[in-house]
């Protein structure tokens, strides 16, 4: 059994979860799926991209730290797909350890094979997008996202993109469907055509990041580190044996990419893999955006749709089909409620649901529920191909086609008139047919409904799943005496004015009812702070970092190392001796490579926030506490 493993991108946790990243997970989740009906072992990675300017001045905004915002965010992305019932075998968080080791260990690579250099750079950077934009002024639009960049001026760790650009170019032109579609391959050949620079790998305007071993001042790009989540996601840089086999035994893969990330996965990406000694992913497979008014849905534009209302009040099955059909894939498709009711009602509800009850209403009502014997019905070729071509919109209306051909097919031959005759035979074909069409659209539809599929298998009278090989059920002839399941109506009809109403007074009702906002905080909140008094015994600055004074602080049972941000408002020199107040149950922490274990609490003066140390009298024993 060859090994299929695909993957989504890694969503940024600086957004909640919506319509866009479920369409890529969707449509992920159904190729994985359908690899499986085609009998291959497929895997499917699914994570979030944690680091970076934009998480961290997300959290900032959310008035949270880094970690505790991006648990959360990361999170809600995983509630949503378990809720959607998205089968990722593999969920990689990049503020994981494991993805640390395995960002590590490729850099190591990339500097022991000469491909890393330290250069500096000063120009236009955009934040969204985390990108040092070459050419122009700060404040230009970016050339991803069109939002102003801003100046920055760094020294930084380089990766020698313009060597291996031209051996990436060989590697698409000598492998036609390394990227996909078309249109894609020719952007990516024209960007390296048009010469590459030389791209930096670290930043040092940024804390929030993988630090840079030995270097601590630099944390590792967000690209560079949330690449590397495709490997480190199933094993790569672990010492584990059992992992050290998993990743081998998978990669390479396939990538699932937006087209604004194709340059990053198929420039970046394969250049890095080829520095690091490793092999290229065997495709890059890029499709279109979700719209919704025409723009693209984002949460920058506002106009984001969550997917939860849809799947509360018409399930989840519903919102894959309209994706997967509705959008050529590749291209942009446009979302709409109106829309989305109106495919239910014609695809759904008269289409599907209404060859599915009818046909189970006949043999009911004329055979007591037993299907008269008949030959298994093949699964379509086109259909087959389609998929394998991630043209899951076509492939679904080969389905759709088998579902007109089965209603003109029952129109045409009568069956309520073939009841009264005194030949079986007859009637016994047709409902054999349209039985075994079923059976056939039950396992085609597995993997892009599978909620439905399922209904239909046990509606239909199968135990176990429809998502069988493909190979298994082609020779799958029905024998006399299967008895039909308990007929129920798959798809109801909908009101179409209701439900739209309906889902867009959902989408206004936020997910969690945020509670209503309280000024006041317990006694019981403030205990949970350690306030205790203490004595600063030594005082340093910190070599690369002009804020930060590293301070020994005796708090009566013990001394502590505390990284204090004071060092523009005070001479180290001047403090051994000094009284303080400490927040002494602070998390542990890192801060340039350095623990910091606790806070020393100052006022925040002025506009600067110029640190004013709080003082207790000189007399104050060290250890008490502040309550
Ligand atoms: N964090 C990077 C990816 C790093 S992969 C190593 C990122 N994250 S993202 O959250 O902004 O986007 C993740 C994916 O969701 C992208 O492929 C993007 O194209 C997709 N989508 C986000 N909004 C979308 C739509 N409106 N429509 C379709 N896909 C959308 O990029």
């Amino acid at each position: 059994m060859s090994s299929f493993y695909l993957t989504t991108p890694l969503y940024y946790v600086n957004a909640q979860p919506h319509l866009g990243h479920a369409y890529s997970t969707i449509v992920a989740d159904t190729m994985v799926r359908f690899q499986r009906q085609r009998g291959h072992d497929a895997r499917f990675l699914t994570g979030t991209d944690e680091h970076g300017q934009k998480i961290q001045r997300a959290a900032e905004a959310a008035g949270v730290s880094p970690q505790e915002f991006t648990d959360r965010v990361a999170s809600s992305f995983r509630a949503e797909w378990d809720r959607l019932g998205l089968q990722y075998d593999f969920f990689i968080r990049t503020t994981e350890p494991r993805h640390t080791a395995a960002v590590l260990d490729i850099f190591e690579r990339l500097r022991q094979n000469g491909a890393i250099y330290k250069g500096s750079y000063s120009g236009p950077y955009c934040v969204s997008d985390e990108l040092y934009v070459g050419e122009g002024q700060p404040g230009d639009p970016c050339p991803i996202c069109g939002r102003p960049t801003e100046l920055v001026s760094e020294e930084n760790y380089y990766f020698k993109l313009s060597e291996y650009g031209p051996k990436v170019r060989e590697h698409i032109l000598a492998h036609p469907d390394f990227i996909r579609p078309e249109t894609r391959r020719n952007e990516v050949l024209a960007f390296i055509e048009s010469g590459l620079r030389d791209v930096s790998i670290s930043r040092t305007s940024i804390q929030w990041g993988i630090p840079v071993p030995g270097d601590e001042k630099h944390v590792l790009y967000v690209w560079f580190d949330a690449l590397i989540g495709y490997l480190s996601g199933i094993g790569y840089g672990s010492k584990a044996a059992v992992d050290q086999q998993n990743w081998q035994k998978l990669w390479p893969g396939w990538h699932l990419v937006g087209k604004e990330i194709v340059r990053f996965h198929c420039v970046y990406w394969p250049a890095f893999l080829m520095a690091a000694g490793l092999p290229l992913p065997r495709g890059i497979i890029a499709h279109g955006w979700l719209l919704f008014d025409q723009e693209k849905m984002s949460k920058s534009l506002g106009n984001v749709l969550r997917p939860e209302p849809i799947r509360k009040l018409l399930g989840a099955d519903v919102l894959r089909y309209f994706l997967l059909r509705e959008v050529s894939f590749g291209q942009d498709g446009n979302f709409s409620h109106a829309a989305l009711v109106d495919r239910y009602n014609s695809d759904l509800a008269n289409g599907l649901g209404n060859l599915a009850s009818r046909t189970l209403a006949m043999i009911e009502r004329y055979r007591g529920g037993l299907v008269p014997a008949t030959a298994g019905a093949g699964i379509p070729e086109d259909f087959t191909k389609h998929f394998e071509d991630w043209q899951f919109s076509r492939g679904l209306e080969v389905v759709w086609g088998l579902i007109g051909a089965m209603d003109r097919y029952i129109a045409a031959e009568k069956p309520w008139d073939l009841a009264k005759l005194p030949d079986p035979a007859p009637l016994d074909q047709v409902l054999g047919t349209a039985f075994a069409s079923l059976r056939t659209i039950a396992v085609l539809l597995s993997s892009a409904m599978p909620e439905t599929a399922a209904k239909l298998w046990t509606q239909l009278g199968f135990s176990g799943s429809p998502a069988i090989e493909f190979s298994k059920l082609e020779t799958g002839a029905i024998p006399a005496g299967h008895r039909i399941g308990k007929p129920e109506a798959l798809f109801p009809r909908l009101d179409k004015e209701k439900t739209v109403e309906e889902l867009r007074h959902l989408e206004q009702t936020p997910a969690t009812p945020a509670p209503a906002p309280d000024p006041h905080i317990s006694i019981d909140d403030f205990a949970k702070v350690d306030l205790r008094v203490g004595t600063v015994v030594t005082a340093e600055r910190i070599k690369g970092a002009d804020k930060l004074l590293k301070l020994t602080v005796d708090i009566g049972t013990e001394i502590r190392q505390i990284l204090a941000g004071i060092a523009l408002a005070y001479d180290p020199a001047t403090l051994p001796g000094r009284k303080v107040v400490v927040v002494a149950n602070l998390a542990p922490r890192k801060l340039r490579g350095l623990d910091s274990n606790g806070m020393i609490v100052a006022a925040s003066v002025g506009e600067a926030g110029t640190p004013v140390l709080v003082s207790v009298p000189d007399d104050t024993p060290n250890g008490a506490r502040l309550k």
